[in-house]
């Protein structure tokens, strides 16, 4: 959630590592701050707010420097403020410490430090990292750091700096992600390798319960503090990626890449002649894919919708039953895996702490669990047995947009593969790889209607609730519109299966709230008909989504956007494109901050 940078090297580390910050503000922006270390003397600036704050502190109080750390902070422990933002220090100002997580055992260590004559500056759990560090030190800052690590519970990522040991950066993960940059005698360490890609390719993902120790050269070891080699990676994608470009929102920007990102999702892994998928991630399992019973899958938030459109695709292709769980119910009840039980756990970030839980639940229970994750090298995708990822870049706009229609790009294909290796006909196999080949140019088409989107969000922005109906397919595209709209925008919003709307919301109907109905041509359609038929009755003002050249729609609509025909089962990947758009622009027009909207972050490590 909050966002780590730090830097070690010959250049001034503050400049770096503001730059770093930037990159990563998304993750958490409610204040921030640098400690940087110089002759002997660590100096740290902080402010409430965004990172401008700090850029304007630091512009009345300059940090000089070549070693330090950095933060920005989404609030655990705390509010926002000063006192509470990071890093944070030991009474003597000889050791400040970032942290990402929580210390789950804080209030004890901080009681026991207190009765020992420790004061305490702030409200944070992370102030005890510091004050144990300077209780242990005696003369190494990295058996300081282990030997304080030893008493923390919870998740965390860490980066300690001490002025004791000029040049000397240590880090420690468990639970939240942390990088090391490799540069020319130069290090980086930072919880997210957007922050330092415009400095360095070469990078080592930490594993849980690694410690690492810059000085010059990098040491690393694991919870036994034995020396471990990790393996140097490339980062995998371009510095251009983390930033916004032409767009004013990086969110706008992540829509309109959906028809290259979605183009990415597939590449190579479509097999049109034999009319199904290849899977590279999979492969190990493959034996184990054809005996599949049940597929349980586990996500939060937009990958939780993803995974219920997966539900429909899979059990249509396959036939194979398939249960979709909110993440953070399944680690906490007693979930019932047999033995051809499949787990699938979705997370764009591949680090969000309840997915996490879950996947490690899941194979506490002896299951093959697979990750669909967009992040390469993070911990989800490192802990399961297989999986695939979705190369949609990185996504920095808090609403995620792409990594939904890349979700269910993914999701299709293992639905293909799990269905041809079944009942489904090499024919119908084909129909569907053309199906998928065209849905990038038909993201485009509705792309095109970004402007008249514009224009039809004037008409809604004042409006304070919404409901959003769909049926089958699109029931998950529902939810999914009603959470873009809500998480940027502020306004109440809520997705039902169109048919449940007569079951209670349907009280709520009148010319104040308006309803957003999906509804491609298929099976369904004429009860949706039926449906938007209840809402006029009431005098419910209606913003249809759909592919149908149908008059009787006109009749009940006060607005239409339309999308390209597909099959049915791919619609989702087509109708919830306006939608984004929609929330997009009714949060722009209220003057909502789109790509960091209030009291969310983009990664959620904490429970
Ligand atoms: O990184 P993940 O896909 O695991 O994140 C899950 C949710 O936190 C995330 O989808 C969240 O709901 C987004 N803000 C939705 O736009």
């Amino acid at each position: 959630m909050c966002g780590i940078v730090a830097y070690t090297g010959k250049q001034q580390a503050a400049p770096i590592m503001m730059d770093g910050l930037r990159k990563l503000e998304y993750r958490g922006y409610d204040s921030a701050g640098l400690c940087v270390q110089e002759n002997q003397h660590l100096d740290t600036v902080r402010a409430k707010g965004k990172l401008v704050e700090l850029d304007t502190a630091l512009q009345i109080h300059p940090l000089k420097g070549s070693t330090g750390i950095g933060h920005t902070r989404w609030a655990t422990h705390g509010a926002p403020s000063v006192e509470n933002a990071h890093p944070h220090a030991s009474m003597d100002g000889k050791f400040a410490v970032v942290h990402n997580g929580i210390i789950e055992n804080y209030a004890l260590i901080k009681e026991k430090l207190k009765q020992e004559g420790v004061t305490f500056q702030s409200e944070t759990d992370t102030e005890v990292i510091a004050h144990l560090v300077a209780k242990f030190y005696q003369g190494s800052l990295a058996q300081a750091v282990a030997d304080a690590l030893a008493h923390l519970e919870g998740a965390f990522g860490i980066v300690v700096v001490s002025a004791l040991e000029p040049g000397v950066l240590i880090g420690a993960r468990r639970g939240s992600p942390l990088v090391l940059g490799i540069g020319e005698d130069e290090f980086f360490l930072a919880s997210d390798a957007a922050a330092i890609v415009d400095h360095t390719q070469k990078v080592v993902y930490l594993n849980d319960n690694d410690m690492v120790e810059v000085n010059g050269t990098y040491r690393i070891t694991n919870q036994a503090r034995a020396e471990v080699r990790r393996e140097v990676q490339n980062i995998d994608f371009r510095a251009d990626q983390v930033a916004k470009g032409n767009f004013p929102h990086f969110m706008l920007k992540e829509i309109f890449e959906q028809p290259e990102t979605v183009v990415n999702s597939l590449r190579g892994r479509l097999l049109p002649d034999l009319g199904t998928a290849k899977l590279q991630g999979l492969n190990l399992v493959q034996q184990e894919l054809r005996g599949i019973e049940r597929i349980i899958i586990v996500a939060c938030g937009t990958s939780f919708y993803a995974g219920k459109v997966g539900e429909y695709i899979i059990e249509e292709l396959a036939g194979i039953p398939v249960e979709v769980e909110y993440a953070s119910e399944f680690r906490y009840r007693n979930p019932i895996i047999g033995p051809k039980t499949i787990v699938f756990a979705i997370s764009q970030s591949g680090e969000t702490a309840d997915t996490l839980a879950a996947v490690r639940e899941a194979k506490q229970k002896g299951a093959t669990v697979l990750g669909i994750c967009n992040v390469v090298g993070s911990t989800i995708a490192r802990e399961t047995d297989g999986g695939v990822y979705l190369h949609a870049g990185p996504e920095i706009g808090v609403a995620s947009t792409k990594a939904f229609t890349s979700q269910v790009t993914v999701l299709t294909l293992i639905a293909l593969l799990l269905g041809r290796m079944r009942h489904v006909s090499p024919e119908e196999g084909r129909r569907i790889c053309e199906a998928l080949r065209d849905i990038p140019s038909q993201i485009g088409e509705i792309l095109k209607q970004n402007d008249a989107i514009r224009i039809i969000a004037e008409e809604y922005k004042n409006n304070r609730n919404f409901l959003y109906l769909g049926r089958g397919y699109n029931y998950p595209v529902a939810l999914e519109g009603a959470l873009k709209l809500k998480e940027i925008s502020y306004l109440h919003a809520e997705g039902y299966p169109a048919a449940e709307m007569k079951h209670g919301p349907i009280a709520l109907i009148d010319a104040d709230m308006p309803t957003v109905v999906i509804c491609p041509t298929d099976d369904l359609f004429d009860k949706m008909l039926s449906n938007m038929q209840e809402v006029k009755a009431r005098g419910g003002r209606i913003l249809a989504v759909t592919d149908a050249d149908d008059g009787r729609l006109a009749g009940l609509a006060n607005h239409i956007i339309r999308i390209p025909k597909t099959c049915h089962k791919l619609s989702p990947l087509l109708t919830v494109v306006p939608l984004q758009l929609l929330a997009y622009h009714i949060a722009v027009l209220r003057g909502c901050d789109v790509d960091t909207p209030r009291n969310l972050a983009k990664s959620v490590t904490v429970e």
